[in-house]
């Protein structure tokens, strides 16, 4: 074994940041054998360096993280700061420099991941991301490397762990969203602004990149449509249970059409009682796929916290720190099949409407043509009413979304047709 240490930076030093010293102090004998030398932590940047951090030397704490970066005796660049700056350019800085990154920023990954891998294949060195998506559970390394002979069609996750939380709530109490949320908060599952997480945009960076990821082309975090789940109320999860089904955050990647193009999206969705992944519970994640010749393989574990996350982390660490060693690289990105990314109008699925109707003969009949005038075909239809108004609930075959969203524009120009009061996708059927 080599005795000269690789040298590791750590920038960043919050939940995830302070669990990777953690792992790498007391793991180091071990982590020292599977790598094939020590790994020596060379210097933690922080924004605030007064804060007391246990078991970090206070003579390795810095607040110039460029400094540290552009050390020239750095082997790994371990980013756990999150967001874009300074985080984009402290890791094209370390490249530059020499190290290679390892990073859990989905954020900086979904939105300038190509340029990132590029500049990491520029300079000869790793960038490792498995802590982005979904925590501690192993999807990007399975998907990029395990899976690498196969041809995945479709991925299917609960990659958010907050909007779980949530919505796993709503469904076993009965509670509403804002009831569910409060509660989320008050255990430490949402944070004080839980805009990123209840409205879709984490859920959508995760899926842009392990779209990418598993079509083998580039797919960015605009190219995802995105539905937050603000507006699931507990008549949606009665309705789904009338239908053997609970509602899930679902991020959504697929081959679209004959497969010359993919879909992601980001939505709420009904799915049967039946599916693994309505047994998801709490703050947990799975992420599902599908593919050529594995067939249904399903990833389930802790998405997020500090231990979990870290775990990836120093899973990719010690990966990059072999690499290291023996003076290769690990996989860049692999984007050689371009595959343009449709839009949401393209995507086929079936759908849950509620509409409230007046109570009078001819609705029904009236509702029915709207339906097929657009090409959607409907599977059930659901009637109740009372004192001349009515509830309409009409759960439709497979169509485009292009087609449902004309149905449901001229279902509202009906004179009937008091309102829409939900429209759900149904998906894992
Ligand atoms: N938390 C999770 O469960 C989780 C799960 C998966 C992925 N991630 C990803 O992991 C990354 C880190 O998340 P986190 O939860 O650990 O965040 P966090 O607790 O807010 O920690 C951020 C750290 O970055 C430091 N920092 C902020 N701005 C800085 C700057 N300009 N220069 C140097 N240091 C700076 C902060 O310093 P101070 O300590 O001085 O404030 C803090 O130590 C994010 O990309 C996040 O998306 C987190």
């Amino acid at each position: 074994m080599r005795t000269r240490p690789l040298k590791v930076a750590l920038l960043g030093c919050g939940v995830v940041g302070s669990e990777v010293a953690r792992i790498m102090t007391t793991h180091a004998d071990d982590l020292a054998q599977r790598i094939g030398a020590p790994i020596e932590l060379a210097g933690v940047a922080v924004r605030r360096p007064s804060k007391v951090r246990e078991g970090i030397d206070p003579a390795l704490v810095t607040t110039d993280a460029t400094a540290l970066v552009k050390r020239g005796d750095i082997d790994v660049v371990v980013e756990v700061i999150g967001g874009i700056e300074p985080a984009r350019t402290l890791i094209t800085t370390a490249f530059e420099h020499g190290a290679s990154v390892v990073s859990a920023n989905k954020a900086l990954l979904a939105q300038d991941g190509a340029a990132l891998h590029a500049a990491a294949e520029q300079h000869g060195r790793d960038l490792y991301y498995e802590a982005a998506v979904a925590g501690a559970i192993p999807l990007i390394r399975p998907l990029r490397e395990s899976l690498a002979g196969d041809k995945v069609n479709r991925v299917l996750g609960i990659v958010n762990g907050t909007t779980n939380f949530i919505l796993d709530k709503m469904d076993s109490t009965g509670a509403g969203y804002q009831e569910a949320l409060d509660e989320a908060t008050a255990l430490g599952y949402a944070e004080a602004d839980p805009t990123a997480d209840v409205e879709g945009f984490d859920a959508a960076a995760k899926a842009a990149i392990l779209a990418g990821i598993a079509f083998h082309s580039r797919v960015r975090l605009d190219d995802v449509y995105r539905e937050g789940m603000t507006e699931v109320t507990a008549s949606d999860f009665a309705s789904a249970k009338n239908m053997g089904c609970t509602i899930k955050l679902l991020a959504i990647c697929e081959r679209a059409g004959d497969g010359g193009s993919v879909t992601a999206r980001v939505h709420p969705a009904m799915i049967p009682l039946t599916h693994p992944l309505a047994s998801v519970r709490g703050a947990y994640n799975a992420v599902f796929v599908e593919s050529d010749a594995s067939g249904q393989l399903m990833f389930y574990g802790p998405g997020a916290g500090g231990a979990p996350t870290a775990s990836a982390v120093l899973g990719d660490l010690v990966a990059v720190c072999r690499n290291r060693l023996s003076g290769a690289t690990g996989p860049g990105e692999s984007a050689y099949a371009a595959l343009p990314v449709s839009p949401m109008g393209d995507v086929v699925t079936r759908y849950h409407i509620s509409l409230d109707v007046a109570d009078k003969p001819g609705v029904l009949a009236q509702v029915a043509t709207v339906f097929a005038e657009h090409g959607v075909s409907i599977d059930t239809v659901r009637q109740t009413g009372k004192d001349g108004e009515a509830s309409l609930v009409v759960v439709t075959h497979r169509a485009s979304d292009a087609s449902l969203s004309g149905t449901v524009e001229a279902l509202r120009k009906l004179d009937t047709v008091r309102g829409v009061a939900s429209i759900m996708r149904v998906e894992g059927e």
